[in-house]
């Protein structure tokens, strides 16, 4: 047995891979599908057997007590199967269709201008771009969207961060530390507690937030009961916070390392929605995402047993080169995206609306408002997830901060971003 079958996931799960993945995935991928011996886990990298298995109604989402996360998961959107993920599917998917969630980006512009200009007050000609722009942007938006006050918007970040570890496949047994299970534990009721407040606030009196639009959500009779509300909005802040912050942070890094690219990002403005495509297939934010098999099927030559748990290296698929062309060059003006950045199949992402307009309004500002922007090579640190990846530290130094670049600043606050 090669040590890409006996090693592979270990070597995976080693933060020493986190900065570096592509080289590992690269051969998990080729070695694939193939079950890890030490787990049980069936790996899948190649972009078309990602894409079978995740359309394939032989795999369950279903991973309450699987084991194969590093935290016990709770019966949200994310992991139920049909038809109880249909129902849920449904009325969730009302409050994030694409003209609901167009409205909201006078907004998200507003807030990037704000966290720019503070970066600009602060006079210094350098800045973490994890604590001040990639992390407060997503967190304020998916907050002002759920209606959460800016007092508390702290405290969400601190428990979304604790929470993000739930997403987290277990790739080594035993992994996980008391102290997370403590901090996802203590993080969870504080959602819990928090939410059930906010909904009986907004069923008295409802304003132009999501969770009203939630609350509201009606089909053929059928509402969302209080359970399912508030595990959905915990779900909302889990699924849309790391993982946009980390679109960000993974563009900023491929557009400061590739400087001809984040040229023409500059000169092109109109390439931004095609670079966040980009950035979602070179660097996938969300790297992998896991499944059971309901019962035994043939992936390839792979025989897979009822129960297995498949782990599916979606950063891997989006470099197959059997999918893609100079699949390890990062390209703006690509133009065939056919990435797996945000799944496929049932459980596509459901923010992938607003992830894409977040990501686009960000990279767009970062291009065009700072002036000679140069990555600190020596502060990159990467935090320890290993599917939800992405730097917990990124500097990078500037001559300035062109405000007047940025579009004029937003108007719409709640009050316009209204129902309908
Ligand atoms: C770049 C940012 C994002 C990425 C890369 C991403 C990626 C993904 C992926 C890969 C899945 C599929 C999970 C699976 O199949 O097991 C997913 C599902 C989901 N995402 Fe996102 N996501 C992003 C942003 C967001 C945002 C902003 C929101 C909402 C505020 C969101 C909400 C959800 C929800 C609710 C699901 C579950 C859908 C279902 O199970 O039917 N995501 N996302």
């Amino acid at each position: 047995m090669t040590t890409t079958l006996t090693t592979g996931l270990a070597r995976l799960a080693d933060q020493a891979s986190r900065a570096h993945p592509y080289p590992l995935l690269e051969e998990l991928r080729e070695a694939s599908p193939f079950t890890d011996p030490a787990s049980g886990i069936v790996v899948v990298g190649r972009r078309a057997d990602c894409e079978t298995v995740l359309r394939s109604p032989r795999v369950s989402s279903n991973r309450l007590g699987a084991g194969i996360t590093k935290v016990p998961q709770q019966p949200n959107l994310m992991n139920l199967d049909a038809p109880d993920h249909t129902r849920l599917r449904r009325l969730a998917g009302k409050a994030f269709k694409p003209r609901v969630i167009e409205r909201w980006r006078p907004r998200v512009q507003a807030i990037v201008r704000e966290l720019l200009a503070d970066i600009a007050a602060s006079g210094a000609d350098s800045v973490d771009m994890v604590s001040d722009f990639a992390y407060p942007l997503p967190v304020r938006v998916i907050c002002e969207m759920l209606g959460v006050p800016r007092e508390d918007h702290p405290v969400f970040e601190k428990w979304a961060h604790s929470i993000a570890f739930t997403i987290d496949p277990q790739l080594v047994p035993g992994e996980l530390t008391t102290e997370v299970e403590r901090n996802v534990d203590e993080a969870r009721a504080g959602f819990v507690g928090y939410f059930s407040r906010l909904i009986e606030e907004r069923k008295r009196e409802p304003r132009a937030d999501i969770l009203s639009e939630l609350i509201a959500a009606e089909e053929e009779g059928d509402h969302l009961g209080e359970r399912d509300l508030i595990l959905t909005c915990v779900l909302l802040l889990v699924a849309g916070h790391e993982t946009t912050a980390n679109l960000i942070l993974n563009g900023l890094l491929a557009l400061l390392r590739r400087p001809d690219q984040l040229r023409l990002l500059r000169e092109r403005p109109e390439l931004a929605e095609a670079a966040v495509e980009e950035v979602l297939r070179y660097d996938a934010p969300t790297q992998m995402v896991t499944r059971i098999a309901r019962e035994p099927f043939t992936l390839g030559d792979h025989e897979v047993a009822a129960g297995q748990p498949l782990l599916l290296l979606l950063a891997a698929a989006n470099r197959d080169p059997r999918q893609h062309h100079e699949a390890d060059s990062f390209d703006i003006t690509r133009g065939d995206p056919g990435h797996l950045g945000f799944a496929a199949g049932p459980h596509f992402c459901l923010g992938s609306v607003l992830a894409r307009m977040e990501g686009a309004v960000a990279l767009d500002a970062f291009a065009q408002a700072f002036v000679e922007p140069r990555l600190d090579e020596a502060s990159l640190h990467y935090r320890p997830h290993v599917s939800v990846r992405g730097p917990d530290r990124l500097r990078i130094t500037f001559q300035d901060i062109r405000l007047d670049t940025l579009p004029a600043a937003g108007t719409a606050g709640e009050s316009e971003v209204g129902h309908g």
